[in-house]
């Protein structure tokens, strides 16, 4: 029961300029030396699933050098309907997209992204358990845009009404509109909040699934912080129409809105204590994929598109022994794999039916068959 990436073609990804491959539904572990192309190639990849890279939000220093367009085409396996089909974008230097679905011209990057579910974890996404609150909404907001056929449309309305109130709160000549913009943030609060609370609890539950990652850190708890204060319910809207009013002089103060689900975030303690104040490097980053993997479990529950979690340099900040751990934890899961190294891995790592590539200068073959 499940959809997974067979074949990725990619021309004009930063040093990589002609790569066709073909992929195992189980695991694919790409080594190469500092340089050669194993970030570039997730990139392709994160391109196609999501129209963006992970590392610049700037298309153009993805887009190789000397070239104008970059073109990533990949080949979905429907082991249900034993079919396949094809999917693909194509970015400009200028930002201009094209984007095609079985030969059909497609306008949204959320529908390309609703074929692919891909979770990227690589070493900048340290940041994700004790960085900015960005990256933890953003895991609840891919569970539920996955997860909720509604959320994107309300999430895009919010933003709107947001920005709008965000104007009035900062420029006095659009104060008169303030009152209606409240309301419209108001109103709504309950449905985000929603969304963001079954997206917690489903990404709890499948913490579960990956706990032997952080068991020795201590007791992890992960809770939804609702961008209120807690004695605050979102989905009481007379509620909220107190509580804005009553907070009105310290918004125009500060010319924003400081209340809402654009304030939420994900609250993550070891043995009741923040985890930025109690955890290492490494077990922050244990934590971080622990997080990014149960994201990745909890669609699947909804789901027959069972998802791909591509690893960036995997053996970064990991010791061996923790290599070993994320290596058990990822033969549970029934994820497409795709990771990079620089040495070869564990064969831990390795199911019969893996697939190894080398990559050099921007060219990638399979080492076995
Ligand atoms: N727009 C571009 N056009 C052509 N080449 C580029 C472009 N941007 C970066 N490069 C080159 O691509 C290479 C970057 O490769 P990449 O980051 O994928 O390597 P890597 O295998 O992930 O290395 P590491 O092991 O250090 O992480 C560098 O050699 C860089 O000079
Ligand atoms: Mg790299």
């Amino acid at each position: 029961m499940s959809v997974w990436l067979q074949q990725i073609s990619i021309q004009h990804c930063r040093l990589i300029q002609q790569v066709e491959l073909s992929l195992s539904p189980t695991v694919n572990f790409l080594t190469g030396a500092n340089g050669s192309g194993k970030s570039s190639f997730l990139e392709a990849l994160s391109v196609l699933a999501r129209g963006r890279s992970f590392r610049t939000p700037r298309i153009s220093e993805v887009i190789s050098q000397q070239a104008g367009t970059m073109t990533i085409t990949g080949k979905l396996f429907n082991e249900d309907l034993d079919s396949s089909y094809r999917l693909g974008i194509a970015k400009q230097r200028n930002g201009q997209t094209r984007i095609r679905i079985n030969h059909a011209d497609v306008t949204q990057q959320a529908e390309l992204s609703s074929h692919l579910p891909l979770t990227l974890i690589h070493p900048d996404g340290l940041d994700l358990v004790a960085g900015s609150p960005v990256y933890r909404r953003s895991v609840l907001d891919w569970l539920a845009f996955y997860r909720e056929v509604e959320f994107q449309l309300a999430w895009k309305n919010y933003q709107r009404i947001l920005k709008q109130r965000n104007a009035c709160l900062r420029d006095p000549k659009q104060r008169y509109a303030l009152n209606d913009w409240t309301q419209q943030l108001i109103q709504a609060q309950p449905k985000l909040y929603q969304f963001r609370l079954n997206a917690t609890r489903a990404l709890v539950a499948a913490l579960d699934s990956v706990s032997l990652l952080y068991q020795a850190i201590g007791q992890v708890q992960v809770n939804l912080h609702k961008g209120f204060p807690v004695a605050i319910d979102p989905s009481n809207v007379q509620a909220l129409s107190e509580f804005y009013h009553e907070r009105q002089d310290q918004e125009l103060r500060y010319g924003m809105s400081l209340y809402g689900a654009h304030r939420g975030d994900l609250l993550i303690t070891i043995d009741g204590e923040p985890v930025a104040r109690r955890a290492s490097r490494g077990q922050l980053k244990l934590l971080g994929i622990a997080l990014l993997l149960a994201q990745s479990e909890a669609i699947s529950t909804t789901d027959t598109k069972r998802g791909i979690v591509a690893i960036d340099d995997l053996a970064a900040e990991l010791d061996v022994d923790n290599q070993y751990l994320l290596a058990q934890v990822l033969q549970k899961t029934q994820k497409q794999l795709i990771i990079t190294g620089t040495r070869q891995p564990l064969p831990e790592f390795l199911p019969s039916d893996a697939h190894l590539f080398h990559v050099e200068q921007g060219r990638i073959h399979l080492l076995n068959t």
